[in-house]
């Protein structure tokens, strides 16, 4: 058994999206949608049922940003989360989030169900398991508060896995689907509805001017419109202070063959390194998906290493044969751990934001894309008030986001001063790193070829330095979770420009 060299996600290996030319002319239209995931795509076509003009711009290809590299389970159960936000948020707006979730849930399960989507939607439970000592009380906690919520589920003493758990928290009728074909469904009900897709475009300024708004690109092209939504990952503009609020995890995955019958339901372990399992069942062929291994992005030796520790579990506790895939990709994360989704800043009335999906977003755009379909529409919607971005909570926000802020300090310090030998020659084929090039520090990657890549490794956000990931073969930026690919190209934001290439 051997890694593929490069990653490949399972979903946009097996299924396809239509693709769109670029934004070309300057245009106007009632609202602008930036980005093209599953809260783009979502918001933008709810808009459009809703008789509104729509354009949705978004960089590179839809589905290129984590929505393409997901593991896709459709749940409310969000970790061992319940408990904490019945502790930090009251009991009734833990029940509003998971309301909200399963409402999510059900939007998908209609859809999938009245147009007759083939997209491998199935009916499982979630199971949150552990084997450590140390988490069993949280696991119990949990579902002490899934009594309280009144969500349906159970307190067991094994699971129908073969891997070790003495304690499981069950959440009742939760699903897992395949997202590209149920979003190629979307996006293709948005184009009959009016509504116009740019790829390729990234957007570089958002600005409110009363009632107007202006979205431009990075080539200068302009959309006029009356609102525009921000499903860019990272929000654009970041009036909000969204970089001190939000934090950003990797998480890997890899698809595999594996003996025998496929275990029904899905399962994530309450300890870590994380590990989440579930199965495919898409076009006659069955998988195993397993997950895990979150770090910060750019932190705590990002790379191949986490790769080979899932492929580890595979085979010790499935007896995997084959890995067929395997990818990455990261989310943001807010300080207390609820997304944010509505006014981007208090201050403007027209510009919109949906991020922090914490890893669990394929529920929560949902949520988002009816929020803020109601928002733009002057409809009351229930959720609005737990999810503003505007909310402040004493307890934990201001504990973690000091912590945050000092960790984005010491990385901005520590990055700099490393002091780097290496030399551009001294890289083997398919080899990257820090060298040191004219007295000066950089980063390098040599392909499979020979052919040698040097970039100024100053992160074009706000100028940490960033880290070599060698199981991705990208640079990954400690501070605010940016990620360039060796070339240097932009693959995920805040940073909206490729790091300066040397050679
Ligand atoms: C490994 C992994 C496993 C996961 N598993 C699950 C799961 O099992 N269940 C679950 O619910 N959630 C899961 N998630 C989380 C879920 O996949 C995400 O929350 C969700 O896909 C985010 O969707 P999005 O539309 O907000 O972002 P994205 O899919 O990242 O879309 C953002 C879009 O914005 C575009 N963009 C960015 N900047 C700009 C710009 N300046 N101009 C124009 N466009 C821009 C990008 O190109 C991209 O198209 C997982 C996440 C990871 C990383
Ligand atoms: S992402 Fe902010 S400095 Fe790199």
């Amino acid at each position: 058994m051997g890694l593929p060299t490069y990653p490949e996600s399972y979903w946009l290996a097996t299924a396809s999206m239509p693709s769109y030319g670029k934004l070309e002319e300057d245009l106007s239209t009632e609202v602008a949608v930036i980005g093209g995931g599953i809260a783009g795509i979502t918001t933008a076509c709810l808009l459009a049922r809703e008789g509104k003009r729509v354009v949705l711009a978004t960089a590179d290809k839809l589905l290129n940003g984590t929505t393409g590299y997901t593991t896709a389970k459709l749940t409310a159960q969000h970790d061992l989360i319940y408990d904490e936000y019945i502790g930090h948020f009251g009991e009734e707006k833990a029940r509003l989030y998971y309301e909200a979730n399963m409402e999510g849930l059900e939007f998908v399960r209609r859809l999938v169900s009245e147009a007759g989507i083939d997209c491998d939607f199935a009916e499982e439970d979630a199971w949150i398991y552990t084997n450590s000592g140390s988490k069993l009380e949280a696991v119990e906690k949990e579902y002490e508060a899934y009594k309280r919520l009144g969500i349906p589920g159970s307190l067991e003493k094994s699971i129908p896995l073969t891997v070790p758990a003495r304690l499981a928290v069950v959440m009742r009728g939760q699903a897992r689907f395949h997202p590209v074909p149920y979003l190629r469904h979307l996006t293709e009900e948005f184009v009959r509805l009016g509504g116009r897709i740019f790829e390729d475009t990234t957007i570089d300024k958002v600005e409110e001017n009363g009632d107007t708004v202006t979205v431009t690109s990075a080539d200068g092209r302009t959309i006029t419109c009356g609102d525009a939504v921000s499903c860019s990952h990272f929000p654009i503009p970041d009036s909000g202070f969204y970089f001190a609020r939000l934090h950003c995890e990797s998480s890997y995955a890899i698809a595999v063959r594996a003996p025998g019958e496929l275990p029904r339901g899905m399962y994530i372990s309450a300890e870590k390194p994380n590990r989440s399992v579930r199965t495919i069942t898409y076009g006659g062929e069955k998988l195993l998906l397993l997950g895990g291994e979150s770090h910060k992005v750019g932190q705590k030796e990002p790379g191949f290493v986490h790769y080979e520790a899932l492929e580890d579990f595979a085979k010790k506790e499935f007896g995997a044969t084959d890995i067929v895939y395997r990818w990455s990709a990261q989310d943001f994360e807010a300080t207390d751990k609820l997304p944010y989704i509505g006014h981007v800043s208090e201050g403007k009335k027209h510009i919109y934001v949906a991020t922090g999906f914490r890893k669990w977003g394929m529920t929560t755009s949902v949520v988002a894309a009816r929020l803020l379909t109601d928002l733009i529409l002057g409809r009351d919607n229930r959720y609005a008030e737990l999810y503003s971005p505007s909310r402040f909570h004493a307890d934990p926000d201001v504990g973690t986001l000091a912590k945050e802020n000092l960790n984005v300090a010491g990385q901005l310090i520590s990055g700099k001063l490393e002091w780097v030998r290496r030399k551009p020659e001294d890289l083997g084929p398919d080899e990257g790193g820090h060298v040191r090039v004219n007295g000066r520090k950089a980063g390098a990657y040599r392909s499979p070829e020979g052919e040698l890549f040097v970039v100024d490794t100053t992160c074009r956000h706000m100028g940490c330095e960033v880290a070599w990931n060698d199981g991705d073969r990208t640079w990954d930026c400690p501070c605010h979770g940016s990620r360039y690919t060796f070339r240097g190209e932009v693959i995920e934001g805040p940073a909206k420009k490729d790091l300066e290439r040397l050679s």
